[in-house]
């Protein structure tokens, strides 16, 4: 990947490609990459990411299917080119594998593979429901070794399992952090928040904020203010 700006990236929640290219525009030199997810890319398609130009895509699609299938799915995203690519953890270590194998074919410049082990909005009852007898805390670190054992770069994680997954898991894989909140920005629907200091203290490689910076009046201000306390925090 080529020299980013830094370590956030924008979450590009909206289906409308005018709007996104907006937001882009406005980012462009102020943060490190963009995610677009599954709304966007219904909406809009190949084509859509295509009109992403300018920086790093992280493209959100979370895949959960058997591992032919995903395999297949990795394959039709190469050309996009895009840097990140999500899947569900609990597809199990041959639909990562497979993913893995598929995505070696894209060369050096491959989307890393980023597993999602337990979704946030699943609580112990909700997860419980599903079959699942441990906590989440403790789910999320079973999948988390299955995903990384099988092939996949690095994690998609909450602010709460960060520093957890970090001494578990070593340096080495990749940990995204989304429900990032500067000190002075209203949570939203985030329930546990970590600002953007605390999230790469407690080792996070990339954070992943939205509204924080879409919904601000000055999209590019917001972000920049946000890089400028990370780089206060490496001085
Ligand atoms: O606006 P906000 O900063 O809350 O956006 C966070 C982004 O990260 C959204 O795209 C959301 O879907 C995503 N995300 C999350 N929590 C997770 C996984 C992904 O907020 N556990």
């Amino acid at each position: 990947m080529a020299a980013v700006a830094n370590r956030i990236i924008a979450a590009i929640d909206t289906a409308d490609l005018g709007v996104a290219q907006g937001w882009a525009r406005a980012l462009h030199g102020d943060v490190g990459m963009l995610k677009l997810g599954l709304a966007f890319f219904l909406a809009q398609g190949p084509a859509g990411v295509r009109a992403m130009t300018g920086l790093p895509i992280f493209l959100d699609l979370k895949l959960h299917d058997i591992p032919n299938t995903v395999a297949g799915a990795v394959s039709a995203v190469l050309p996009l080119g895009v840097s990140m690519l999500t899947l569900h953890a609990s597809g199990g270590s041959a639909m990562i594998a497979a993913a893995r194998d598929a995505a070696e074919a894209g060369g050096p410049a491959r989307p890393k593979l980023l597993a999602v082990t337990v979704l946030t909005s699943l609580s112990a009852e909700a997860l419980a429901e599903t079959g699942v007898g441990t906590t989440p805390q403790a789910q999320v670190l079973r999948l988390a070794r299955l995903a990384l054992a099988a092939g996949a770069d690095g994690l998609v994680c909450s602010p709460l399992e960060v520093a957890m997954l970090r001494r578990e898991i070593g340096p080495e894989p990749l940990l995204v952090v989304p429900g990032i909140r500067p000190a002075d920005a209203p949570a939203g629907d985030q329930a546990r928040t970590l600002t953007p200091r605390a999230a790469m203290a407690a080792g996070a490689d990339w954070l992943v904020i939205g509204r924080p910076i879409t919904e601000a009046p000055d999209p590019a201000g917001a972000a920049r203010a946000i890089a400028a306390e990370l780089t206060a925090q490496a001085a």
